[in-house]
């Protein structure tokens, strides 16, 4: 599936995002080994931090339906250059995508940047730092 692809189903997902309180939409699209696309929007809640970012709920419908192995990820909002990640969503990514996996980061106005798993959370927290 090329690039464009997978932007455009992260633009159309982020059209359903639920988002009362912050009015910011995210949409974000993954693609699997496989060869399927899950999709994800942002969940917002009157808890605030109950709310879930586009990423996650992507990421973990993949997981939920059996998908361990992913390819590449999109994700899109309205901002002024490619939408980072937070903090959070880099380290659920780090849990199962590869360092070399490609993530691409973009906006309404088509700012694309390609950054590599590695570079979205250098050093980060893995499950085999648990097994000395
Ligand atoms: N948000 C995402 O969905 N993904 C991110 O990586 C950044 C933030 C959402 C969370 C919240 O619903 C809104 O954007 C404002 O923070």
């Amino acid at each position: 599936m090329a690039n464009q692809e997978l932007i455009q189903k992260a633009i159309e997902v982020r059209d359903r995002a639920y988002v009362p309180y912050s009015n910011f939409g995210v949409g974000a699209a993954l693609l699997t080994k496989s060869g399927k696309v899950y999709t994800g929007c942002n969940i917002e809640n009157a808890a605030y931090p109950v709310s879930l970012c586009a990423e996650r709920v992507a990421i973990f419908k993949a997981i939920s339906e059996g998908e361990t192995e992913f390819v590449e990820l999109a994700v899109v909002a309205d901002t002024e250059r490619p939408v980072p990640p937070c903090g959070s969503c880099r380290q659920v990514m780090s849990e199962f995508f590869d360092s070399e996996m490609n993530v691409h980061l973009t906006n309404l106005n088509s700012n694309t940047m390609t950054v590599k798993m590695e570079e979205l959370l250098p050093f980060s927290f893995q499950k085999t730092d648990m097994e000395k």
